[in-house]
């Protein structure tokens, strides 16, 4: 049975009535990683790992909300949502708090979720929850609301109640992903531009990893600081910088001494991880995967050497691919400290890439390898049962 059809019957086991069924895909990013809160570029892509929601209103004062995988449940007044000690209720409260800090009343509603997104491997579960939520209760409330004011709210609901300073890259995603392209996104200026990716020359293949940091939240945010002691160095050199967006290696470097080791790092690899999605962009149109690839190995080495978010095994991933066969390009994706590689892999090479994957990973550390192949599919939409089923 498609999961879809099983969160649908879930939901009739609990509740009453017909649901709205909504799917929220998870995301990959090519490249442009801890650009998004600096105001720089990133190149991410929706794929066909996917929470799936059956929602409706129903007509009381409680928010009743069921996890389809875990089984478990919560309930709560609709009027006294709030953070809870229920980490998987937390991303579908702060969506509603986003509604009712709008001046949006929110009434009862019932809500069944669950996926096929790995937790904690980097490929935005959590930001696939919130928009999901965020687009069911736009639907069923007629609120109207654009997609980009749903990503911003949905980024807030990480914000405020999953503690996690995250930028608009996961949400921006999961609602704006379109079936076999790439979107670049200009943190700045919200501008984007789509790419068609080319899966006849290139598959997606993401190794998982299996680490789950638990310091991945805190370093997170911790990096974010670092990025705005960096900004507030170099402001008084160059007084029009506002994010690192604006800085050059040059003029990192030119600042070593100011800004410390540290902060030092973390700036020049900001800034060179943001020419590195320009110059990927013009690889991907001219069609040079050699190339882009390239781009993808000195991101992984940045953000092992530099801004220090990798780990032994994302590296030891990452080197195997560098021997595997018809591989272009690979790194570390996400926020890191964990979670999956990503890696383009000529299609007549993935399933040898697996076993050859599989394999390192055995052999240099005894660690079981999950791989996935992904397809890159449509934003968060409404879900219409196939009618051949
Ligand atoms: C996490 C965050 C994103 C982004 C990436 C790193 O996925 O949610 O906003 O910062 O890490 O690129």
């Amino acid at each position: 049975m498609l999961l879809a059809h099983a969160i649908a019957n879930t939901f009739r086991q609990h509740f009453q009535g017909e649901p709205l069924m909504v799917r929220a895909p998870g995301r990959v990013n090519l490249i442009g990683e801890h650009t998004d809160y600096n105001a720089g570029y990133v190149l991410p892509a929706a794929v066909d790992k996917e929470i799936f929601f059956a929602v409706a209103l129903n007509q009381t004062d409680t928010i009743r909300l069921v996890a389809h995988d875990l089984n478990k449940k919560f309930s709560v007044a609709a009027e006294s949502v709030q953070r809870s000690n229920t980490g998987w209720a937390n991303y579908l409260l702060g969506v509603v708090a986003q509604f009712q800090q709008r001046g949006i009343a929110v009434p009862g509603f019932d809500c069944v979720f669950g996926g096929t997104i790995p937790m904690g491997a980097g490929l935005s579960s959590s930001a696939a929850v919130e928009c999901g939520l965020a687009f069911a209760l736009d639907q069923l409330l007629g609120t109207q609301l654009d997609r980009l004011t749903l990503a911003q709210m949905a980024q807030k609901a990480e914000h405020e109640f999953a503690l996690v300073q995250c930028g608009l890259m996961d949400q921006f995603a999961s609602l704006f992903g379109r079936q076999g392209q790439v979107v670049r996104l200009d943190c700045r200026s919200l501008q984007y531009e789509y790419f068609p990716f080319d899966t006849t020359a290139a598959q997606v293949v993401l190794c998982n990893s299996g680490v789950k940091h638990s310091l991945a939240s805190s370093e997170y945010n911790t990096r974010r600081q670092e990025c705005e002691q960096g900004v507030a160095v170099l402001q008084q050199y160059e007084p029009t910088i506002q994010s690192l967006r604006d800085a050059t290696p040059e003029l990192v470097r030119a600042h070593e001494q100011e800004l410390g080791d540290v902060v030092f790092r973390r700036c020049l690899y900001v800034v060179e991880e943001n020419l590195r999605v320009e110059a990927a962009g013009r690889h991907l149109l001219a069609g040079d995967l050699a190339a882009f690839g390239r781009e993808m190995y000195a991101s992984h080495a940045g953000l092992r050497d530099l801004y220090e978010v990798s780990c032994p095994e994302l590296d030891v991933l990452v080197a195997a691919a560098q021997q595997a066969p018809g591989v272009f390009g690979a790194r570390m994706m996400g926020g890191g400290f964990g979670g999956c590689t990503i890696n383009l892999v000529a299609p007549n090479q993935v399933e040898a890439f697996i076993a050859h994957q599989t394999a390192a990973y055995q052999q240099q550390l005894g660690l079981e390898l999950e791989t996935y192949t992904a397809s890159i599919v449509a934003g968060v939409g409404e879900w219409i049962a196939p009618t051949a089923e």
